[in-house]
């Protein structure tokens, strides 16, 4: 079967075919084996895509500057201050009277793509992030990419699976662990999201560990219960940071997350009391009870919070394999979304 992706935004995976994910993890694999082959580096020659950050990164922009080169284009870095806009309570929105329709129709003729970043503190309630990506998209033609939003990471969680179907083949019926760790960064649900909902859509089992109190959103998790019912295989949930970790877990993924009353106490009164939950953290002698676990995270990584230091830098720390997947995902996805590269599957 043919997959064709052209013009097709990219804003969850959840939102994207089992077929459609398979084709960009295949072609990423066949772009990763033939890095700078001629069948792919001037795919995007002359052609421009737009990143629009509103908060920091370093994997995220590097490695989409790196994959427009790679495939012959230019990626143009964009951000709020440089392009009149400002936070409101409404989210964010264009100053000197100008709309988003208009600046995104105008950006629509420039480039053949879009990616936007939004999350954390830049947005003022859950869910504002996204739909400024949903906003973007409904008036651009050309494909509009989550860079990571308050919900979703795409990027992230393609990049997550490709790493372990490197490091253990086929994922059906294999158990992964996600579990809430301690730390001071208060880090949006995005990366979590879209481990959950891809491992799940992908035929794993999911087994989420975290304190009372620190739920994840109830529409998210009904959408992972539903994965995992239509694959046949469990989802759990377990509120103690131990018991999580057991003999069949192949993947271990250890996150901070804020909680759900984030919005409303605040960044500083979330890290307060997150901090102090010190037994929340990934350690070599919890790992010892799995199945030979591989250790996932989608960095950067709270070392000595979320994970131990003998963990992240230790044998079975895929961590690294995961950051540099985000280059070959993110030009496939280019090269299906942008180029109208089909991909047999
Ligand atoms: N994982 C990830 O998105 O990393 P950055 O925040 O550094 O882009």
């Amino acid at each position: 079967m043919q997959i064709d992706m052209i013009k097709k935004d990219v804003l969850c995976t959840q939102e994207l075919s089992v077929d459609e994910i398979n084709a960009l993890l295949k072609l990423a694999k066949a772009m990763k084996a033939e890095r700078y082959s001629p069948k792919y580096n001037q795919l995007l020659k002359d052609k421009t895509f737009l990143m629009f950050f509103f908060n920091p990164s370093l994997r995220t922009r590097i490695s989409f500057e790196a994959a427009a080169t790679e495939l012959g284009g230019h990626a143009q870095f964009l951000e709020p201050k440089t392009m009149r806009l400002k936070k409101t309570s409404k989210g964010v929105e264009v100053q000197a009277g100008e709309t988003i329709e208009d600046a995104a129709k105008v950006l629509d003729r420039y480039a053949c793509g879009m990616g936007i970043r939004i999350l954390e503190t830049s947005v003022e309630s859950y869910g504002d992030g996204n739909a400024l990506l949903r906003e973007y998209a409904k008036w651009m033609k050309v494909p509009i990419v989550n860079m990571a939003d308050d919900k979703y990471h795409p990027c992230q969680g393609l990049s997550d699976m490709m790493g372990m179907q490197e490091h253990r083949g086929d994922l059906k019926g294999k158990t992964v662990l996600m579990t809430w760790a301690h730390g001071a960064l208060a880090r949006s649900y995005c990366s979590v999201h879209e481990n959950l909902l891809i491992s799940s859509r992908l035929g794993m089992n999911v087994k989420l560990a975290y304190p009372k109190g620190y739920d994840l959103p109830e529409e998210e998790i009904a959408k992972v219960k539903a994965n995992c019912k239509a694959n046949g295989t469990k989802f759990e949930i377990v509120n103690d940071p131990e018991s999580g970790y057991t003999e069949d877990v192949e993947f271990v993924y250890s996150r901070n997350w804020f909680g759900p009353d984030f919005y409303e106490i605040g960044k500083e009164a979330e890290i307060a009391r997150a901090s102090k939950m010190t037994e929340w953290i990934c350690n070599q002698e919890r790992m010892d009870r799995t199945n030979n676990a591989l250790f996932v995270h989608p960095m950067p990584v709270d070392r000595g919070k979320e994970v131990t230091d003998e963990v992240a830098s230790g044998p079975n720390s895929i961590i690294t394999d995961i950051a540099e997947n985000r280059l070959h995902t993110q030009k496939a996805i280019m090269a299906m979304t942008m180029a109208g590269l089909k991909v047999d599957i």
